[in-house]
């Protein structure tokens, strides 16, 4: 089916330049821009975002990283594009991720600075959307 889901381009890959060869790689999977936009997030809206990991180890660790510099958030559209984008991901530790997936290319030498997020779930894509863009931002075409 016919799915959206939310990916972050994180600061170190901003940082390093690497906007255009991960947006290349999502299209050229098949993954269609539905809605784009750069954003220097606030603490505020990074721990909300996060809220899941409030309490655990790397949390504080996780929101001074995103809080470091702009990131680039993505709703992309697509066949199966929940697990489609997962795949094109990689595992979320760089180190772990395989060959040619994104964390693996342009992740750093720490789990945090992992180039990318992604949704993990159709619940968690549906709230992550609407986190950053109102309904009228995110486009069919
Ligand atoms: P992300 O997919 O954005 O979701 C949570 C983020 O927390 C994760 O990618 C990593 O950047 C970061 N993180 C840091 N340490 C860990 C860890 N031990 N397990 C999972 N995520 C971690």
């Amino acid at each position: 089916a016919i799915e959206r889901t939310l990916s972050i381009i994180k600061p170190n890959a901003v940082i390093n330049h690497n906007i255009g060869q991960i947006i290349n790689r999502l299209e050229t999977a098949g993954l269609q821009v539905a809605g784009l936009k750069m954003v220097h997030l606030s603490k505020e809206q990074a721990e909300g975002f996060y809220e899941e990991h409030r309490g655990k180890v790397f949390f504080e660790i996780l929101v001074d990283f995103m809080t470091s510099a702009p990131v680039v958030v993505i709703a992309l559209q697509g066949e199966n594009a929940i697990n489609a984008y997962r795949e094109i991901m990689g595992a979320t530790d760089p180190a772990a991720a395989a060959r040619g997936t994104l964390r693996a290319d342009f992740g750093g030498e720490i789990v945090t600075y992992n180039a990318v997020h992604g949704s993990d779930s159709p619940e968690s894509a549906a709230r992550e959307i609407a986190y950053f863009f109102p309904d009228t931002q995110v486009y069919s075409y």
